[in-house]
């Protein structure tokens, strides 16, 4: 099963990616994580991509095209995987369709702005791994703390106020339109497309998730 998870920011990607990747035995692939990682090893690329994050821009197609291609071509994606949090534009859809790659499925996420400002405020990450949680919406079992290491949990640098409507202006200019696009592609006969009503439960949304996946 090949599959993208499409949804603005703060719509719950990453959270529904964990019960996809689960169900489905295949990878999550998050180029927000692989990038938080580059940061986080200090590497030029990562130190690059930080002020861009920091600023809710978008880091450049070559690059993140570079990163999926290497990872699409390890060993544990032969049976498939979730994309999450890519492609983000028109230009790395097309090139993931310039690798050969046929989706399965694409499902959006659909939750308004304003539900998205709240949600990043209470947001808190285990860096290591990408879970989230919500302080009041999806709380960890120890406050402050990840439920599978213990470790501490975290708010991400580019989860301010200013910065999450930042992001939210770069997703309807150059991410929206890839909905169109998905359902061009599902109304050909390629990748089926379905779009899901992110707000309620993580629960339920997961249920949705599931039931456009099925
Ligand atoms: P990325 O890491 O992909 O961030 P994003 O798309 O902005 O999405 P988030 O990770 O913020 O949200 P999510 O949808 O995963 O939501 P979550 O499940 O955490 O990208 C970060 C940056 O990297 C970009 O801005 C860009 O600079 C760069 N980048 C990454 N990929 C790129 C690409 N392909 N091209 C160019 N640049 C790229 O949930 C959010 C919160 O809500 C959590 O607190 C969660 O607990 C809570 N929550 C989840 N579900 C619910 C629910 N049902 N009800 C209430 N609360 C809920
Ligand atoms: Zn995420």
């Amino acid at each position: 099963m090949r599959v993208i998870l499409l949804g603005g920011p703060g719509s719950g990607k990453g959270t529904q990616a964990k019960f996809i990747t689960e169900k489905y035995a295949i990878p999550q692939i998050s180029t927000g994580d692989m990038l938080r990682a580059a940061v986080r090893e200090g590497t030029p690329m990562g130190l690059a991509a930080k002020k861009v994050m920091d600023a809710g821009g978008l880091v450049s197609d070559d690059i993140i095209l570079g990163l999926i291609r290497e990872r699409i071509a390890q060993d544990d994606c032969r049976n498939g995987f979730l994309l999450d949090g890519f492609p983000r534009t028109i230009a790395q859809a097309d090139g993931l369709a310039a690798m050969g790659v046929e989706l399965d499925r694409v499902v959006e996420i659909a939750v308004d702005d304003e539900e998205i400002v709240k949600r990043m405020s209470g947001r808190r990450v285990h860096l290591a791994s990408g879970r989230s949680y919500h302080v009041l919406y999806n709380p960890p079992k120890v406050e402050g703390k990840d439920d599978a290491t213990g470790e501490p949990l975290v708010q991400r640098d580019d989860d301010q106020e200013a910065t999450v409507r930042k992001r939210l202006e770069v997703y309807h200019e150059q991410t929206k339109p890839l909905v169109d696009y998905y359902a061009q592609a599902a109304a050909q006969g390629r990748a089926r497309f379905a779009t899901v009503p992110g707000v309620g439960s993580v629960e339920e949304i997961r249920d949705r998730v599931f039931a456009a996946l099925g």
